[in-house]
């Protein structure tokens, strides 16, 4: 009897040491990722405006979101507004829009790992800087995103200003007379990417002596230009946003009845002008250039 109760003991415990360690080495590979690891990563384009309160506007959004979902066919698209001014007066219209924060905790609540977001800026200044510092802390968080990458804003190299300029003016309304002014308002900001402005009234001027640039709130600014549209003796300008949409700075700032508006300080030098209330995601040639940045940006998220 004693032989054969020592050897059922010996058989038992080399199944408990099998047993043992087999789940220790299926532990092991549980965490060197072979549960979340082998699954293909789901994947989300976010798409990142300033925002607008002005409803017209907004409607410009939907055709940047048509141009995303046609590149991008079958890929989860979605919003977030960087304006918390904008969002909360949305809110009180009983409009629901969320903070790229807010959105991609979404995101990653439904289960996507891996987010392409796009910055609908124009220059890499205070906003796009904030969006990226936000994608940053989200991606790696515990059972949240893996990874966030940022497209880069409308205007960050060269050939993006020169593509930029050109498809704007090819969408100068035709009635301009080459001795008619384009005056292009840009924001302006008191960031070092206002750089850009200038630079890109550089390349107006090359591509259209009567081009000029100016911005609300930065360099090059506006009574500069103003005071040079009157020295060069022009008698007509066209008020064009350098804008995404034509929303509150355009329509006001701008084109709006008040004495200080571009437009009417113009009318008081003697200058006509007219306004094209356009925002520039308006024109599909500017629109392809956020979507080549948001193809890179989608290039450079993992498989898994
Ligand atoms: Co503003």
């Amino acid at each position: 009897m004693l032989p054969v109760s020592r050897s059922r003991w010996r058989w038992r415990w080399w199944v408990a040491c099998v047993g043992l360690a087999a789940c220790l080495l299926w532990s092991w590979g549980a965490q060197a990722g072979g549960h979340e690891g082998a699954q293909p990563a789901k994947k989300a384009i976010l798409l990142v405006s300033f925002g607008t309160s002005v409803p017209q506007a907004r409607q410009v959004f939907a055709k940047i979101e048509e141009a995303a979902k046609t590149r991008f066919p079958g890929v989860e698209v979605r919003w977030a507004f960087t304006s918390k001014k904008v969002r909360q007066k949305l809110a009180q219209e009983g409009q629901v829009t969320l903070s790229p924060a807010l959105a991609l905790a979404n995101l990653a609540e439904d289960g996507y790992t891996r987010v392409a977001a796009q910055s609908l800026h124009i220059i890499p200044g205070q906003e796009f800087e904030g969006l990226k510092e936000t994608a940053r802390r989200f991606a790696g968080m515990p059972k949240g995103l893996k990874q966030v990458e940022v497209g880069a804003p409308l205007l960050l190299s060269h050939q993006d200003m020169e593509r930029t300029a050109k498809a704007l003016l090819a969408h100068v309304p035709k009635e301009r007379r080459p001795s008619e002014a384009l005056v292009f308002m840009g924001h302006g900001t008191t960031h070092q990417a206002n750089e850009v402005y200038p630079a890109m009234a550089g390349i107006f001027k090359e591509l259209d002596a009567y081009a000029f640039l100016a911005t609300v709130e930065g360099s090059p600014e506006w009574n500069k230009v103003k005071q040079e549209i009157k020295a060069r003796g022009i008698k007509k300008a066209w008020l064009i946003p350098l804008m995404s949409v034509a929303g509150d700075h355009a329509r006001n700032d701008m084109a709006g009845p008040e004495d200080d508006s571009w437009a009417s300080q113009l009318g008081q030098a003697g200058i006509a002008s007219q306004p094209v209330l356009m925002g520039m995601a308006e024109y599909p040639e500017v629109v392809a250039v956020w979507l080549d940045h948001l193809q890179t940006a989608w290039d450079r998220l993992g498989k898994e």
